[in-house]
């Protein structure tokens, strides 16, 4: 595949994709990608189609906490509306720009990059670690999320377009260094496994699941 690694620094992308490339058959191509501005998401769609013309994959994984450490009823507005435009907006932003380009793959596939944290059911068993973490920006987010990717996949299903939730499993990344849980135990290749596995299903895959679990297993579903 050719894969278009979006990044907001622009030596940070062309740094990580120059890493990538260095694997043997790896074709990655950096492109500048704020999610939450309309006019980049714009470019970077028509760059797509001018270099391949459709689009087969679109990985949602741009996602942001800001409130680490700081209790529900302290979240401000203003907190929450940078997280919603991140995770929530962004993640809407990109799907809709994307659909014209994945009708004209044979498989398109969206995969969202959510969490247990944003697990209505989680959230509200009080047995469940979950239920204990209290991020009210980020786990909303991700609920919101979570039904964003349930309305595509209902939209797309006639388009073979499978749209899916993944869980990479607690994974230790900058996300989570600030964390007063303790960050997550497994590598950014482990957290991959979900993501790319759904990435790679064919039509005939799941759509509207939210898949994966700690021991990489897209069979694994997080209840809603
Ligand atoms: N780590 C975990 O345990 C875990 C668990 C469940 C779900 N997730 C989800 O997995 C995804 C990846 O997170 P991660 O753990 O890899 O965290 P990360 O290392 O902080 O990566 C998040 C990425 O999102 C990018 N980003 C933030 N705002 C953006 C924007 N406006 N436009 C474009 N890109 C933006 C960041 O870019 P910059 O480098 O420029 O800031 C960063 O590269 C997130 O959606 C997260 O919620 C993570």
């Amino acid at each position: 595949m050719i894969v278009y690694l979006g990044a907001r620094d622009a030596e940070r992308g062309r740094a990580a994709a120059r890493d990538l490339n260095a694997r043997a058959g790896a074709d990655v191509r950096f492109v500048r990608l704020d999610v939450t501005e309309e006019a980049q998401i714009a470019a970077a769609v028509r760059r797509v189609d001018e270099e391949c013309g459709r689009l087969d994959v679109l990985v949602n994984n741009a996602g942001v906490v800001v409130e680490w450490g700081v209790p529900v009823q302290e979240v401000t507005t203003e907190q929450l509306r940078r997280v919603f435009d991140v995770n929530v907006f962004g993640a809407a932003a990109m799907t809709r720009a994307c659909v014209p380009l994945l009708r004209r793959s044979t498989a398109g596939q969206v995969v969202n990059l959510s969490s247990p944290l944003g697990s209505l059911s989680l959230l509200s068993d009080p047995d469940d670690p979950v239920s204990t973490r209290g991020l009210l920006a980020y786990s909303s987010s991700k609920a919101a999320l979570n039904a964003i990717t349930v309305l595509y996949a209902n939209a797309l299903r006639d388009d073979s377009i499978c749209v899916n939730a993944a869980n990479p499993g607690l994974v230790a990344t900058d996300l989570n260094a600030p964390s007063q849980f303790g960050r997550g135990v497994r590598t950014a290749e482990q957290g991959a496994e979900v993501p790319v596995a759904l990435a790679l299903m064919g039509a005939d895959g799941p759509t509207g699941a939210f898949c994966g679990d700690n021991d990489s297993s897209v069979d694994a579903t997080v209840p809603w």
